[in-house]
């Protein structure tokens, strides 16, 4: 399991405030109980080194950095062999078969971050629900939740319990990364996209059931959001004490609500979840907040929470971004549509050069797809772009 692309230069600076060792922010010490001998003493910290850390952060950066959505996957063929051999959810719950499916894409394509190979499902498993990923298809949920009495299946998630291959898993990998100076990213899944899923039962393109539940049941999909959230936020909690360096919200199906509804039936919820992200004890670590088909919904998504936006590729970046208040008040990532994989790199370098363009190398620009990966995208152009973002000059 050997990641060493990039040496890490160690990079120490003067400073007066506190840094956090796993995330690299930095605050301002707490003031009290301090003596004059200790006030004087200046302290020895470093910023973070790693670029998507600090664009983050919107601190500047040497070149703008880059990972993909879905990195770990199908489109690569040493992803395919393990799978041959393994279940998902056998590479999920293995640390050191996950650790090195984490690892391909950062060894392959040179990419910024990590992120943990695991699903959005993931943590509805780890409480004992009965979910496959069937290969063409997507999660499949063998008892759909749509009464009251069903959501009792959906107990709070323990972090020091239920789940300890995730966190075997996060220690191998900050471990294995720190060499390369490569950050770690964890995830989850937002909880109107996880009931999309538990609700209709399979993937869905309307969600007729869903929708229903929120419109004709309001406390029914109160309690269920709420059971939700609790449960993303264990699991997210539990990645960042494990060494998580930032936590992306993945709200993939939240572009088929209008505002009105994402203010009443979403928002409330999105608030407690990014609130819960910071808890007494864990580092605080950036939070990217994720989805699709949002153009009518960037204001309220931002508002909800996080310090990292993540863009699809229907809005112009430069637009969206200074609808948010640009980088004095948020990072952005994104936003390359995933199919430009599949055209030639003649259109991947323009498509590509426009975004960079748009951002005009502001601090706070992580460049990433507008969504996943896709299987049937190439490798060798993955590769290719990546390089093509950091030799990018404006
Ligand atoms: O980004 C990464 O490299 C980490 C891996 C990752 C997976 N799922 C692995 C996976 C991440 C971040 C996810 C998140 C996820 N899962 C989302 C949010 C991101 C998005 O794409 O919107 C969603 C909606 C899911 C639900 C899900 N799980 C779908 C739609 C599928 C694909 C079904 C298919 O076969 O086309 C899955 C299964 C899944 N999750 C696969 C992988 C690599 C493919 C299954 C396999 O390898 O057998």
């Amino acid at each position: 399991m050997r990641v060493a692309r990039r040496a890490a230069a160690p990079h120490l600076a003067l400073s007066i405030y506190n840094q956090c060792g796993r995330c690299g922010s930095t605050r301002l010490p707490a003031a009290p109980a301090m003596s004059n001998e200790r006030r004087t003493k200046v302290v020895i910290v470093n910023t973070p080194t790693n670029r998507f850390l600090r664009a983050c952060q919107r601190l500047p950066v040497d070149h703008t950095p880059v990972w993909f959505m879905r990195q770990a996957g199908r489109s690569l063929p040493e992803y395919r062999a393990v799978r041959e051999r393994h279940s998902f959810f056998a590479v999920a719950n293995s640390p050191e078969v996950c650790a090195e499916v984490t690892l391909q894409p950062v060894r392959r394509l040179g990419v910024d971050a990590a992120i943990l190979f695991s699903d959005i499902m993931a943590p509805l498993v780890a409480i004992g629900l009965d979910i496959a990923l069937v290969e063409g298809t997507g999660p499949v949920v063998a008892h759909p939740l749509r009464t009251q009495a069903d959501l009792a299946a959906l107990r709070p998630l323990d972090p020091d319990h239920d789940m300890p291959a995730v966190r075997e898993t996060l220690g191998m990998l900050r471990a294995e990364l720190a060499a390369s100076d490569t950050a770690l990213i964890g995830f989850v899944g937002a909880p109107f996209t996880l009931a999309g899923y538990l609700v209709e039962g399979k993937p869905s393109r309307d969600f007729v059931r869903t929708k229903q539940m929120m419109f004709d049941q309001p406390d029914l999909w109160d309690d269920l959001m709420r059971r939700l959230t609790d449960v993303v936020v264990g699991f997210a909690q539990g990645q960042i004490a494990a060494g998580a360096q930032a936590i992306q919200v993945f709200d993939s199906w939240i572009g088929a609500l209008g505002p009105r509804e994402y203010a009443r039936y979403v928002q409330p919820h999105m608030r407690r979840l990014f609130d819960g992200l910071r808890a007494p004890g864990l580092p605080e670590v950036p939070r990217i907040h994720f989805g699709t088909g949002t153009a009518s919904l960037l204001e309220l998504m931002a508002e909800a929470g996080g310090e990292v936006i993540g863009l699809d590729w229907r809005v112009n970046l430069d637009e969206a971004w200074a609808r948010l208040g640009g980088p004095a008040r948020v990072a952005i990532q994104g936003n390359l549509d995933p199919v430009t994989l599949n055209a030639s790199w003649t259109t991947v370098q323009r498509e590509a050069e426009t975004i960079l363009r748009q951002a005009a190398g502001q601090p706070g620009h992580i460049f990433n797809l507008g969504h996943g990966v896709l299987p049937s995208a190439d490798p060798a152009t993955i590769e290719r772009l990546v390089r093509f973002v950091h030799e990018f000059q404006a």
